[in-house]
């Protein structure tokens, strides 16, 4: 799976209704395999605003001045050729909207900053652009619906944070309107809604939302999207919504790397959520804050207030459709113990489920295995040891029943293992631990604690299993089952291929999630 989920908006500048309807779709870069899109330049070019769409032909003189703006603007050496750092640059997860108007704007945006004249910003093409906006200051905002995945009072304390890293640095002010009108509305769709085909989402991966300039006052989010509030894997919902609400503000994307409004998807990190350039695009529209000086906070205390508010929903046992929540689709690890009890894990619970006791939890991680952090990103049992293996970003947590051995946790680079795992697992016909990254695998000797010589190996050896799987484990009768998001893949260990996929809520009474009685599946 990859780090950065692949952020991509799609643009539409529409020219006949009365708002400029700069749709921003934000869809992954990634194909079914995982493996990034290379755009066609040409079609990028035209698409984020670099070429003319009219005329068919462009010319040499043409595309050179196209890729060094895009180039100037993308912050690589201008060469003006398609180098290998401008197509990989391409491939980028990125938000849509076209890059005319954002550099237009911005450069409008640096110039009345920089006194005098010798504004080093170029201008590509002269057209006058004015920025749409709010002519109020108090905004109300709805939630018209909700996503699967999360409870209803983590998405609303997310959205309202969102906002309110807005607020916190501009004369605006927002309010929830639980009910009745409200200027911006957000809302969880699915595939087509009503706003153009070129707008459908498409499920998972694929487009993640998109949101229109003001007036209109909206935002869509693909309700089919893995959204989450921490953690490693699946899309943040608090960063995606602070973006889409920037653009029903007014902000077109801003070329500073590390701005909110950049078009390059980035996850919640250490450096701090707005930058500087967000900050004053957003006070040039609505002014400064009354009072207070501008209150911001770095991206790690939000993360931090978020995975509270998630864990405490988590904790309050709260179920969707008389289901446990992870049966939703999203789960960080899976593994089964000895006594054939499956655990799964997300965030700082876990989940036990047996054909005794069905299913149980939600349970806090720190509980069972004191010092574990939460959101861990791989888990499996070793029946080998009957140790517990736990990973996550840099380092290995390994733990006797509830007890984590003595020099753990260790670093994964020692143990020659990649960091951010997928997923991992016992594999009994290799006798050893099987770490999944990306499109290779690891093979770990839990003797040694080394990598077995010739790996990382490629993914293509297991026939049938996609990238970015997030969690792995072996049943009783020694077949290997594979997830990511809602399916699953089981895998044959003698005929050395997939032979079955599914929806594993449904079609896998073992997971704690089909109401359906209990047949074969469960050993
Ligand atoms: C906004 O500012 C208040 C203090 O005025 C602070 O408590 C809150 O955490 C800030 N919110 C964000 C999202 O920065
Ligand atoms: C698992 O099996 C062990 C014996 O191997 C037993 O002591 C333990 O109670 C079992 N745990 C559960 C949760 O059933
Ligand atoms: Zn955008
Ligand atoms: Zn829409």
């Amino acid at each position: 799976m990859s780090h950065r989920p692949p952020y991509r908006c799609g643009a539409a500048r529409g020219v006949t209704a009365a708002w400029i309807p700069a749709v921003c779709t934000l869809l992954t870069a990634l194909t079914a395999g995982g493996s990034p899109l290379v755009p066609d330049p040409e079609v990028f070019l035209e698409k984020y605003g670099y070429l003319h769409q009219d005329n068919h032909i462009h010319d040499a003189a043409e595309m050179q001045s196209a890729i060094s703006d895009f180039q100037w603007l993308s912050r690589l050496p201008i060469t003006g050729e398609l180098d290998s750092a401008t197509l990989r640059q391409m491939a980028e997860p990125r938000c849509g909207v076209s890059d005319e108007v954002s550099q237009q704007i911005w450069a409008h945006r640096v110039n009345s900053i920089l006194t005098g004249k010798g504004s080093a910003v170029r201008h590509r093409r002269r057209r006058s652009v004015k920025a749409e906006k709010w002519y109020k200051r108090h905004l109300t905002y709805q939630i018209v619906n909700w996503p699967r995945h999360l409870s209803v009072s983590s998405v609303r304390l997310a959205v309202q944070a969102a906002f309110q890293l807005w607020s916190n640095v501009s004369g605006l002010v927002f309010q929830e309107a639980l009910e009745g009108p409200a200027d911006i509305r957000l809302a969880f769709y699915d595939g087509d809604h009503n706003d153009g085909s070129s707008n459908a989402f498409d499920g998972p991966g694929g487009t993640l939302a998109h949101a229109f300039l003001p007036r209109r006052g909206e935002a869509h989010f693909d309700i089919a999207e893995r959204w989450t509030l921490n953690g490693h894997k699946g899309h943040n919902l608090f960063i995606v919504t602070a973006h889409e609400i920037g653009h029903t503000l007014g902000l077109e994307h801003s070329p500073v790397r590390h701005a909110l409004m950049s078009p390059y998807y980035r996850k919640l990190g250490r450096s701090l959520v707005l930058s500087w350039d967000d900050i004053i695009a957003v006070q040039q529209l609505y002014g400064k804050p009354s009072g207070d000086r501008p209150v911001r906070l770095p991206g790690q205390v939000l993360h931090a207030t978020l995975h509270e508010w998630e864990s405490t929903e988590l904790h309050s046992g709260h179920q969707t459709a008389g289901q446990p929540l992870y049966c939703q689709g999203v789960f960080d690890a899976i593994t089964m113990d000895h006594n054939k009890t499956v655990l799964v894990f997300r965030g700082s619970v876990y989940w036990t489920v047996s054909a005794e006791n069905g299913v149980k939890g939600p349970l806090p991680l720190r509980q069972r295995w004191s010092d574990l952090p939460p959101a861990i990103e791989a888990a499996a049992f070793s029946p080998l040891d009957s140790k517990w293996y736990f990973f996550k970003g840099k380092r290995m947590w390994r733990y006797t029943g509830s007890v984590l051995d003595p020099s753990f946790p260790r670093k994964s680079s020692e143990l020659g293992l990649p960091h951010h795992p997928d997923c991992a697992f016992f594999y009994a016909p290799l006798g050893h631990m099987v770490v999944f990254k990306g499109s290779r695998y690891s093979v770990l000797n839990l003797q040694t604690l080394h990598q077995e010589p010739y790996y990382p190996r490629r993914l293509t050896d297991w026939t049938g299993v996609p990238q970015g799987t997030n969690g792995a484990l072996t049943r009783p009768d020694g077949r290997l089952y594979l997830f990511r998001e809602q399916r699953f893949w089981r895998f044959d260990p003698i005929k050395v291929r997939v032979t079955r996929e599914g929806q594993w809520a449904k079609d896998l009474s073992w997971t704690g999630c089909s109401n359906a009685p209990q047949g074969n599946n469960i050993l």
